[in-house]
């Protein structure tokens, strides 16, 4: 069916403003708390090619741990099925940067999204890559398809000066013998990560790998149709942390939030729709953002339920 993305997204837009000023930009990042936080972009690609870009749509920000999506993708194709002998796949219902359940399930984190599965991800790249952050970048600018995206090395440097909780985890992985590299290196090439800068639309059009299920190769790195299949399940099951099941009941679309506002969600086969507003809910997840994809869902009668 051909939608009118254009005017849904105007609609959309209206019917959310009058919550522009809810919530704040997370600020245990410090580099993060001096963004400008009435700030808001969208943007839809579908798989055939169509592009709908919406306010801010080509302003770059912080994507953090939707970065992770991009981790576990590169890891899911090195690794195959022993991938989760170091991570598992369930959800976790605590927050992306707990430690609770790490000590009870000795090192093992629940799945790859909350920090210490990422971590460990970024331990097993750097084991697999002799140039992890070079491949990462190489990686996600091919499913981009710009060049010049890159990693935001004072933003990176930022969270490490603040970065106590994500030392905790990985001095508890080490502990355990999860990760096996370096825990500085570990932790500075996973900040890196999270550092990517890219808009609206650079976001939407890289997940459209992702939208399709057909088998990808990008830059040298080949996923099965199944194996995306998989990772949008863990995006659906574990890309919210706590509020998994709010977004899964509100939007229900495979989607990932990160802390500088950002959020992607793909309607498998159809097309992906990356949203950015700063200002986030207590769970770390962008206010406007979610509203604007329940409503998006709404309007359309696009879910995958
Ligand atoms: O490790 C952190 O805390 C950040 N670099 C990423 C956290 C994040 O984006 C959580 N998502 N909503």
């Amino acid at each position: 069916m051909n939608m009118d993305y254009q005017n849904i997204l105007e609609d959309i837009y209206r019917e959310i403003l009058p919550f522009a000023k809810e919530g704040r930009q997370a600020d245990y990042i410090p580099a993060l708390a001096k963004i400008d936080p009435d700030q808001f972009g969208m943007c839809l690609n579908t798989v055939d090619g169509d592009v709908y870009p919406f306010m801010q749509a080509d302003t770059r920000f912080s994507i953090q741990s939707i970065t992770k999506v991009f981790a576990l993708a590169m890891c899911l194709s090195i690794k195959g099925e022993d991938l989760w002998k170091r991570v598992g796949k369930e959800p976790s219902g605590t927050a992306f940067n707990s430690l609770v359940q790490l000590e009870i399930e000795k090192g093992i984190p629940r799945n790859p999204f909350i920090n210490a599965g990422a971590i460990v991800v970024a331990d097993i790249l750097l084991s697999e890559l002799e140039d992890a952050e070079g491949e990462f970048l190489r990686f996600v600018r091919t499913l981009c398809g710009c060049e010049d995206v890159d990693y935001n090395e004072d933003v990176a440097m930022s969270e490490r000066h603040q970065g106590y909780l994500n030392a905790a985890i990985a001095n508890l992985l080490k502990y355990h013998g999860t990760i096996h590299n370096d825990i500085e290196r570990v932790l500075m090439f996973y900040f890196r990560m999270c550092s990517i800068e890219m808009s609206c639309r650079e976001l939407s059009k890289a997940f459209i790998a992702f939208t399709n299920h057909i088998p990808f190769d990008f830059a040298g790195y080949h996923l099965s149709a199944s194996q995306i299949k998989r990772l949008n399940a863990v995006m659906q099951t574990c890309g919210f942390y706590d509020e998994a099941g709010e977004f899964s009941y509100l939007v229900g679309l495979p989607g990932k939030s990160g802390v500088g506002g950002g959020i992607i969600a793909i309607y498998p086969m159809r097309y992906s729709v990356a949203v950015w507003s700063p200002r986030l809910n207590n769970k770390g997840n962008s206010i406007m953002g979610m509203k604007a994809l329940e409503l998006l869902t709404t309007a359309t009668q696009e879910s995958i339920f």
